[in-house]
């Protein structure tokens, strides 16, 4: 069986970290256009810089959490099995990696990697970058950016994310609000092509009625619900019977 899931802020709501449109969302306090696009960038980078600073240090403050750590679960119970989890996240943070997760393809990019705009090489930091950052590739400073997707750039993995999306059993949405594309359309991607679909949300998303199913509810419950009932473990403790 292969499951082909795609995450979102929502997933990493629980431990701690913001999501971008609730209320209090990241986007309901700053502008995005302001600091989450290049143009952004060339025109004030030191606030960018500042902005992703603050975000990268909330991540490495924060832990996965449940729904973290059932996705790792899934994935390696899906591999004993002979299937294959495909997880196609929208976030930038690291903990579905911290949680255990081998496989994980991120579509906006990675908060804990930066990339010179010289150069174009990449390399994990996790660490606070400025324009007195140095490239280790090519040595020039004050071109170093966070390797993430801003408004405006390409996804990454389109096209492998688009073959893993056509070959899957089930696709699952989780922790998202299915307002930005191109993710937000793979849902009816999946429906097009006659795979079955469920949503795990705290609510329902833009996007609530083209899915089979849905599962309203807290990640952090509904995930590891989601994955005992794929792996057959019955339900977990606390969870509806
Ligand atoms: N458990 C499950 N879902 C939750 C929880 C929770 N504890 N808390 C919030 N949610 C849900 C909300 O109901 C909402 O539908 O998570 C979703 C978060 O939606 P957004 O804030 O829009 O985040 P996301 O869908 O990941 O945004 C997509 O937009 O700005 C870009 O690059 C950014 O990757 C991001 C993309």
């Amino acid at each position: 069986m292969t499951i082909f899931v795609l995450t979102g802020a929502g997933i990493s709501a629980e431990s701690g970290l913001g999501t971008f449109r609730d209320p209090g969302g990241l986007w309901r306090r700053f502008d995005p256009m302001r600091l989450a696009t290049p143009e952004a960038f060339a025109r004030e980078p030191e606030e960018v810089h500042a902005f992703y600073n603050l975000r990268r240090r909330g991540v490495r403050e924060a832990e996965p959490n449940a729904a973290h750590a059932a996705l790792a679960r899934l994935e390696a119970g899906l591999a004993a099995r002979g299937g294959r989890l495909f997880l196609c996240t929208q976030n930038v943070d690291d903990l579905h990696e911290r949680a255990g997760s081998r496989a994980v393809v991120h579509m906006h990019g990675e908060l804990m990697r930066a990339r010179c705009t010289a150069c174009g090489a990449s390399r994990p930091s996790a660490e606070d970058l400025g324009l007195g950052t140095a490239c280790p590739a090519c040595g020039r400073r004050g071109g170093m950016r966070p390797d993430v997707v801003w408004f405006g750039e390409m996804p990454l993995h389109l096209e492998a994310i688009g073959d893993a999306l056509d070959a899957a059993d089930l696709f699952v949405a989780i922790g998202t609000s299915g307002a930005v594309y191109p993710a937000a359309g793979f849902v009816a991607r999946a429906r097009a092509a006659g795979i079955p679909t469920r949503e795990i949300n705290l609510a329902p998303s833009d996007t609530a009625g083209l899915f089979d199913t849905a599962d309203y509810g807290p990640a952090t419950r509904a995930v590891p619900d989601f994955v005992a009932e794929i792996l057959g473990e019955g339900p977990v403790s606390g969870s509806r019977p």
